[in-house]
């Protein structure tokens, strides 16, 4: 039988069709990139912006031509469409056989089994203090050096916009000790750096002392040479997350904090629970103790009731922080949410307008921050690429910049990390040649 995993969303999606995959292998089930293979479709969806949720509902129409073949394939979906729109969803896509909410991935095998005699719905919450998460279960071989590691599920802010928490429920921490044991099986199987995810891993409690606690826990563990993270609310980021930045030395520097608007006026609309003002303290406080650190943010545009001199405060925001990269989204009113009963008073042409002057502003801000890179060499962690025929090499910066680099056939392979001179800056990667011995030998 063969399973093939489609994924829509964010990184707590990737790595959960990862844990999906694995499961099914353990029942037997092997994985197949081509769907006009498969037994099993499952698409791992995303309901985050209207877009998102477009997306899945034309990848679902394809798979009528795999059923109108072979009938007996399955077709599921999985994740936060699934848990949110499943009346709606069938309602569009009746030939789906089985609906399966983040929280029932365990019990994967079990309910595809029930599919086979006809639909199931299995989208009913965990109890969050009974909550188990599914373990990763890396093999040698299959892991690219970073690995995603869940610290925790769900998320209580109730941002006005936004479907997450009715998506995946209230925030439970991980147990640090599984964190720290997952992370150290990852690297036992050849990654060399561990990008934690949560949707606000500023809250976590999965230790005494929180999430900083956790870094120092993490940065104890032997070949993982680089951690990250993502994503912090504003909020609750303070001073003692700067101090295990700055002194666990595998914590990059970089940090992706979302902004979200530059006016405290629609921060509030928003239930950001933070001011302009504050925001840009906490800025200044992790710059002033890292002088080098890498700072990304998102940026929604439109958001009910702002209006242009409330944007023009997004804007000068951006200058005055001068993000190294960010990601902006028109505000996309959801079913359920706070903001979805707000008039959607921004007309689609003024949100494009906006989205175009935050992202031109962007562009000038990220070109001059590459360029500022060329000529000095950065530790790179080799990712990918072929080295074939002088071959063209990627990887990626501390500051999380990709960087493309020719390399020759004996230099070393992914997991490795190597010194790299940058000669060239594009509008979103640089491009540069290798300078010097690396640093660590390649892995496996
Ligand atoms: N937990 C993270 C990420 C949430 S989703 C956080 O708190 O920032 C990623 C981004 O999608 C958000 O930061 C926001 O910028 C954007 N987003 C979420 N809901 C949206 C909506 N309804 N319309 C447009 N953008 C949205
Ligand atoms: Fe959504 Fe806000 Fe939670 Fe982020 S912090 S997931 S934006 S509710
Ligand atoms: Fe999308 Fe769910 Fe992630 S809505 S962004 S897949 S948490």
């Amino acid at each position: 039988m063969k399973l093939h995993v489609k994924t829509f969303g964010c990184q707590m999606n990737e790595y959960d069709s990862a844990r999906m995959s694995e499961t099914m292998r353990l029942a037997g089930w092997e994985l197949t990139e081509d769907p006009g293979q498969a037994d099993l479709v499952l698409f791992n969806s995303c309901s985050i912006r209207a877009l998102a949720e477009e997306k899945l509902f034309s990848a679902l129409g394809e798979t009528q031509h795999l059923k109108a073949r072979r009938p007996e394939v399955l077709v599921g979906v999985t994740g936060c469409t699934a848990q949110l729109a499943g009346d709606r969803l069938l309602a569009r896509a009746p030939g789906v056989d089985l609906l399966v909410g983040p929280d029932r991935y365990g019990d994967l095998p079990a309910l595809v089994e029930q599919a086979r005699k006809g639909r199931v719905r299995a989208v009913d919450r965990a109890d969050p203090d009974a909550y188990s998460f599914v373990p990763a279960l890396p093999e040698s071989g299959t892991v690219g050096p970073s690995a995603f590691v869940t610290i925790m599920k769900g998320c209580d802010n109730h941002c006005a916009y936004c479907v997450v928490p009715a998506a995946r429920g209230p925030e439970v921490s991980r147990p640090a000790a599984d964190v720290v044991a997952e992370a150290a099986r990852f690297v036992a199987a050849g990654a060399r750096e561990v990008f934690l995810i949560g949707q606000n891993v500023n809250s976590y409690q999965g230790l005494p002392g929180g999430f900083p606690a956790l870094l120092r826990a993490l940065g104890d563990v032997p070949g993982l040479a680089r951690i990250r993270f993502t994503t912090s609310h504003p909020k609750d980021f303070g001073p003692d997350l700067v101090a295990a930045m700055a002194e666990v030395p595998s914590v990059c520097e970089w940090l992706h904090l979302p902004v979200q608007a530059g006016a405290t006026r629609t921060l509030r609309a928003m239930r950001r629970r933070y001011t302009r003002e504050a925001y840009l303290e906490k800025i200044d406080l992790v710059r002033a103790r890292l002088p080098h650190v890498a700072i990304t943010t998102d940026v929604i545009v439109g958001f009910p009731g702002e209006t242009e001199a409330d944007f023009e405060e997004t804007l000068s925001l951006l200058a005055l922080v001068r993000y190294d990269a960010l990601y902006s989204f028109r505000f996309s009113p959801r079913p359920g949410t706070l903001a979805a009963s707000l008039p959607d008073d921004v007309p689609l042409a003024e949100k494009q307008r906006r989205l175009a002057a935050v992202q031109a502003l962007q562009a000038g801000i990220t070109r001059a921050k590459l360029s500022a890179m060329v000529g000095r060499t950065h530790e790179v962690l080799v990712e990918g690429g072929s080295r074939r025929g002088g071959g063209q090499v990627s990887g990626r910066t501390r500051s999380m910049v990709m960087i493309n680099f020719v390399a020759p056939l004996d230099a070393p392979g992914p997991g490795a990390l190597v010194p790299v001179e940058v000669t060239a800056a594009g509008t979103h990667t640089l491009e540069g040649r290798l300078a010097g011995a690396p640093k660590t030998e390649r892995l496996a």
